[in-house]
């Protein structure tokens, strides 16, 4: 076959959109075996003068039927674009899809009010790990292993319990790290807000909670600063009317320890399905320092008292927002947390 009509039969071919068939026939006319490539092989049968000829013929076709390919494939590679964008059009001026807005969380504003109280007292905010030793998280606040109150706190161990790291069941971990980085061990006035953790599960316990401890170091603190300033807290979190009780207890960080009750918000003292007809309702542990936890993270007990205190913030939100199951409170569902966009002022349930 003469050189023209091969260019012609090439051009012929490619007559196709279809970018694999192209490089087939590319192949068969210019990959090792092809056919113009056989072309050349023929040179060597011819005379001299001949070969000058049709190398220089030859070279012609081949930088043709290149250029025909190549020219070929960027023509299907733009169509295939040219559609693609078209495809992909879109249409700037429509009106862009709402985003659903839920609101600040009510564990949030519990926190933030609480924590503005306390800082316009002269407190510090302090956060511990959530990830803790054994030793940080019961040790050190007088709970040695085997103590039977280690049963209260329900714990995830990480790996086993051997292994001594697990997710702390207590903010008041947090006063063992606040109480070993002070050098100097000077008095200190931290709340410790944060997350904890309890293999528990139900429509008043979650596995997840929060809890909002506070510590106070100093010379000479009694049990009248604890009941000051939880009664201040009271009032602030739940309103002015609220008062508080103390009822003797047990924690094994505090000595003497208490358990605090607030007169119920909803019928202020005089008995309700809230309160369950009592008058007051339960909301936090407290107590004064035990001398062996100041003795365990340094603090001279000779020296220093401290007061502590660990309310569940959990409960508190529950309660000022009037919500029945606290598995709402981690659900993330917007329906149920929209519902706090307006709910900044509380004096209905204060009042
Ligand atoms: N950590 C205790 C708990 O989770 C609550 C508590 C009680 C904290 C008494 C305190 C305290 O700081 O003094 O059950």
């Amino acid at each position: 076959m003469d050189l023209k009509s091969l260019k012609e039969e090439i051009s012929k071919r490619i007559n196709t959109d279809d970018l694999q068939k192209i490089n087939e026939i590319k192949t068969e006319y210019l990959g090792k075996k092809g056919s113009i490539t056989e072309l050349s092989k023929k040179m060597k049968e011819l005379s001299n003068e001949e070969k000058k000829e049709f190398g220089k013929k030859l070279n012609e076709l081949k930088k043709a039927a290149n250029d025909m390919f190549e020219n070929k494939r960027k023509e299907i590679e733009q169509a295939l674009l040219n559609k693609k964008l078209a495809s992909e059009k879109i249409d700037i001026t429509l009106p862009s899809r709402k985003t659903v807005r839920g609101s600040k969380h009510p564990l949030s504003r519990v926190q933030e009010e609480l924590e503005d109280l306390f800082v316009s007292l002269g407190y510090d905010v302090y956060e511990g790990p959530e990830i803790e030793s054994d030793e940080n998280c019961f040790q050190r606040l007088n709970l040695p292993s085997g103590h039977p109150a280690r049963d209260s706190q329900d714990t995830f161990y990480l790996e086993n319990e051997e292994d001594k790291y697990l997710l702390r069941t207590q903010t008041s971990t947090a006063q063992v790290h606040a109480m070993l980085e002070n050098e100097n061990k000077e008095p200190m006035r931290i709340v410790c807000p944060g997350k904890t953790y309890r293999r528990d599960d139900d429509a008043t316990h979650s596995h997840q909670f929060m809890q909002f401890e506070g510590l106070v170091i100093g010379e000479d603190i009694s049990l009248a600063n604890l009941k000051a300033t939880l009664e201040l807290f009271s009032k602030k979190l739940l309103g002015e009317k609220t008062e508080i009780r103390f009822r003797p207890s047990y924690f094994p960080f505090t000595e003497p320890s208490v358990e605090v009750d607030v007169t119920c918000f909803k019928c202020h003292g005089k008995g309700c399905n809230l309160c369950k007809e009592s008058g007051w309702i339960e909301v936090l542990g407290a107590g004064i320092v035990h001398p062996n936890v100041l003795r365990m993270n340094g603090y001279d007990p000779e020296k220093y008292t401290g007061f502590a205190f660990g309310p569940g913030l959990d409960r508190f939100a529950m309660f000022k927002y009037g919500i029945t199951d606290i598995r709402y409170l981690y659900g993330n569902d917007i329906r149920f947390l929209k519902q706090f966009d307006r709910k900044d002022d509380i004096n209905e349930i204060k009042s």
